[in-house]
């Protein structure tokens, strides 16, 4: 089965959120299964074409979009397993991802090009899989072809549609059309199954609270929405050969993991304390992660409780700020980097006692995943991902803290509970082992992802 595969973002050569890892690691675990699947991005001025030894598959290419024509090239990766989508101005000469003026005009290029460099390399996909807004006008264009594949679109995040006047319809081939252009809506009414990143996602989506929108369709094509847990990538993030913390450590062996403690205290400017709890925050610093929470609860978390908090993220600058003032007034209480910093956030995961992720919504979630797998009990809302990776500590196979209300009293009884357990050695070593043993490896999602794309061929 051929399948080509549309993202804005993918590990290794370009990453803003979890959409970049599953980009990069979806796609190898259905290669495992034989399946013969062709990711395709834009080249950004970002990547750098010697940096990952691409070549050249196919020079200038016209493509058009209503009444322009831009040349694009195809570059690949040696395999040739990886695509690029290069055109000089709407790519390559911007080094961020997301965000510009035209950013419209920009995927719905990338999407026709795309489609276009099929043609050029005489591949035809069975199955088109896009992801996100930014991958959609692939499914709406594709969609008006008589002899079409069958059509897959992934929601990983409802809040960011690609919401654009009704000048832009022409960009997808459509010329009649009155009302704003919404890619997402677009590509969820004409896909043949729509699929989200994990099934309690996939209820919440379906109600006005969690629907941004676009609840009514979702409603109305329940039949066809199903939810599909994200996996981690276990070889990437495991405390036993992870290259960049302090001491490895694993289920069997955990003294490595008070080393990391003792290690990451050091480098963040913590007390190097082995009997106070280390609470840690690994996110993008805005409102979707719950993060105005954590900064109304601050005060009282370090008036209330002995734990130590180091947070590690950018984002909103208010949000910035709160976490740099505090760990000005209370150093020896709260560390902060702000900013993106792949291997110190592995060595937070793997120092770190207790993970806080008091999202407001959240799809998936991998940082909770990744925090379990280096044996640090996470604090989670329940919602999306959370419920569904996360089991209570007072169920039979519990391993962290659920709570449900949106507030700061809510999080901090959450967090109250973690700190509680964390008392009692003997308790919370048998929940970080129990963390530790969970398996988020991508083959069961690989396998039901198949299973979507027959699905999907049936019923084109
Ligand atoms: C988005 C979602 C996140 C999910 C990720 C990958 O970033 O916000 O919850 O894990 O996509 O699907």
């Amino acid at each position: 089965m051929k399948v080509l595969f549309l993202a804005a973002e993918s590990v290794p050569f370009v990453k803003v959120g979890g959409l970049g890892d599953v980009a990069g690691a979806l796609p190898e675990a259905l290669r495992r299964r034989g399946l013969d699947v062709r990711l395709v991005i834009p080249r950004y001025g970002t990547i750098d074409p010697l940096r990952w030894n691409l070549g050249q598959l196919r020079d200038n290419f016209p493509v058009g979009l209503d009444w322009r024509s831009e040349e694009c090239q195809l570059w690949a990766t040696a395999d040739q397993q990886t695509w690029f989508i290069e055109n000089q101005y709407f790519f390559g000469s911007r080094t961020t991802i997301y965000g510009h003026g035209d950013d419209e005009v920009r995927f719905a290029l990338f999407c026709q090009a795309a489609l276009e460099a099929c043609r050029q390399m005489d591949w035809w996909p069975d199955v088109i899989h896009a992801h996100d807004w930014h991958a959609a006008a692939a499914i709406r264009i594709a969609w008006g072809n008589a002899a079409r594949p069958a059509l897959v679109f992934t929601i990983h995040n409802l809040a960011h549609q690609g919401r654009f006047a009704n000048d832009a319809w022409p960009l997808v081939g459509v010329y009649d059309a009155f009302g704003e252009l919404n890619l997402m809506e677009q590509a969820l009414y004409t896909s043949d199954v729509i699929t989200t990143v994990s099934p309690t996602y996939a209820d919440e989506i379906k109600r006005p609270e969690y629907g941004f929108g676009l609840d009514h369709m979702l409603r109305e094509r329940s039949d066809r929405l199903v939810g599909i847990l994200n996996g981690i990538d276990p070889r990437h993030f495991d405390p036993a050969t992870d290259q960049h913390i302090a001491q490895r450590f694993s289920i069997d062996d955990l003294a490595g993991k008070a080393v990391c403690k003792a290690a990451l205290q050091r480098e963040v400017g913590l007390p190097e304390r082995a009997d106070v709890p280390l609470v840690a925050v690994v996110s993008r610093l805005d409102s979707q992660k719950g993060i105005d929470l954590i900064v109304q609860g601050l005060g009282r978390i370090i008036a209330e409780t002995d734990a130590q908090l180091m947070v590690l993220g950018s984002g909103y600058g208010p949000y910035e700020d709160a976490f740099r003032d505090a760990s000005r007034f209370v150093p020896e209480r709260v560390a902060n980097y702000i900013g993106f910093n792949a291997p110190l956030a592995q060595r937070v995961y793997a120092g770190a006692d207790i993970f806080l992720m008091p999202s407001a919504f959240e799809p998936c979630g991998l940082s909770q995943m990744i925090s379990m797998r280096y044996g640090t009990i996470p604090v989670v809302r329940a919602t999306g991902g959370l419920v569904d990776t996360v089991p209570d500590m007072s169920q039979p196979e519990g391993v962290g803290v659920v709570f449900s209300d949106y507030n700061v009293d809510a999080m901090l009884y959450g967090l109250g509970r973690a700190l509680a357990a964390y008392r009692y050695p003997n308790d919370w070593s048998y929940f970080v082992r129990r963390a530790m043993t969970h398996d988020f490896s991508w083959d069961t999602a690989a396998t039901r992802y198949e299973d979507v794309y027959r699905w999907a061929l049936s019923l084109r």
